[in-house]
């Protein structure tokens, strides 16, 4: 049997939560490398809220996908034809190749990564572009000293795990946000932070008990209801890491998402002297790709830092998780085993 690539298309614009029938699974011939690239198989991709922004068309930091276009992710995999001398037969690489089983790319656009270093899987999230957020996040705006108080929103995620972990790395007193008992735990009893709260139940009398003194360092993942929450409880100088607000991504632009009441209040960024700031990983950060996976690494060896991902399989399950992704229906970073 020859082989096929397969691929998900972007359908349609979604408008509100993304729907199925917002993707297509199209058979597809294997593309063919020109010079200069080289044919990937993929074998893990992986699924990113930044996605639901690439879906619509409205003004971003990032151009939409195509209607009728395969759509963006990161993969790892292997190479399985190349006409660069910068690749092997055999190579192991990560790369933006799309929601698809094989990719013909510009050899430039891929990073040859050791395949036995931590499962291939993990290349996405603990040492793949969520990693690399936490990471530069925490030095740029985070700044954890020891003994201070940090909170991380969707602590269980893909970001928020690591952030969790480097702030503990650092000293602080590390409290997670997520959804359910079972997060819960795993951000407690596997990853090490010293509480975790339940966003499901009252969140601001959890949030009382475990940060009596407040919050010197808040990593935003979710905005809506859970950042009304923290907000009033930050401490003179703190600093909030505007990661993301997951709450927020399917409603349209301008739009008081959550059902929340309206947004903090800003006054208090003067009276505390607080720094709020934002920032887009694909900045400047994978410029110091190399420095921080050599980190992470020392990490994972000294036994300091974990990862859980949330495996898929099937590339024709990906709209279905996906769409699951924006509702937290993930427990750990969540990609997709392609075959
Ligand atoms: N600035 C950057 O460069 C950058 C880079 C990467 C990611 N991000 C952002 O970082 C955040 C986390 O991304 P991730 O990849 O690590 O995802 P993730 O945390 O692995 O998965 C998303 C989690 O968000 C929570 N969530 C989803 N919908 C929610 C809602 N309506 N209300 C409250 N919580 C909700 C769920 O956890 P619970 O069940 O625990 O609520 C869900 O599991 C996102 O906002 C993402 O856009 C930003």
């Amino acid at each position: 049997m020859t082989e096929t690539n397969l691929a998900v298309l972007l359908a349609r614009r979604p408008v509100g939560a993304p729907l199925p029938d917002d993707f297509t699974l199209v058979e597809q011939p294997v593309p063919v490398p020109s010079e200069g690239e080289v044919l990937v198989r993929n074998r893990f991709l992986s699924l990113d809220p930044y996605m639901r922004g690439r879906m619509s068309d409205a003004k971003s930091y990032a151009a939409p996908v195509a209607i009728n276009a395969v759509m963006e992710g990161a993969t790892v995999g292997e190479v399985v034809a190349s006409r660069s001398p910068d690749f092997a037969v055999g190579d192991t690489v990560m790369g933006g190749n799309g929601w698809q089983r094989f990719c013909a790319v510009p050899a430039a656009r891929l990073r040859r990564i050791t395949a036995s270093e931590v499962p291939l899987e993990r290349n996405l999230g603990l040492l793949g572009m969520p990693g690399l957020t936490a990471w530069v996040g925490l030095q740029d705006i985070g700044l954890p000293r020891a003994g201070e108080t940090m909170v991380v929103s969707a602590a269980s995620g893909a970001v928020g795990q690591v952030v969790g972990q480097l702030g503990r790395i650092a000293g602080c007193r590390v409290i997670g946000i997520a959804g359910g008992r079972a997060k819960c735990d795993f951000v407690t009893q596997t990853l090490g932070f010293d509480a975790c709260v339940d966003h499901r139940g009252d969140l601001n009398a959890q949030l009382d008990a475990a940060c009596p003194d407040g919050i010197d360092v808040y990593w935003e993942n979710v905005g809506g209801a859970v950042q009304a929450a923290v907000w009033p409880r930050l401490r003179d100088f703190g600093r909030m890491v505007m990661c993301g607000m997951i709450a927020q991504y399917n409603e349209a632009p301008g739009a008081d998402a959550s059902g929340a009441p309206a947004g903090p209040n800003l006054g208090p960024v003067v009276r505390k002297r607080l720094r709020v700031q934002g920032f887009i990983v694909s900045d400047k950060g994978w410029q110091r790709y190399p420095q921080f996976r050599a980190e992470m690494l020392g990490h994972v060896a000294a036994g300091k830092m974990t990862a859980r991902e949330d495996v898929v399989r099937g590339l024709a399950n990906a709209a279905q998780a996906f769409i699951g992704l924006l509702q937290g229906s993930n427990f750990g970073k969540l990609v997709v085993a392609v075959d």
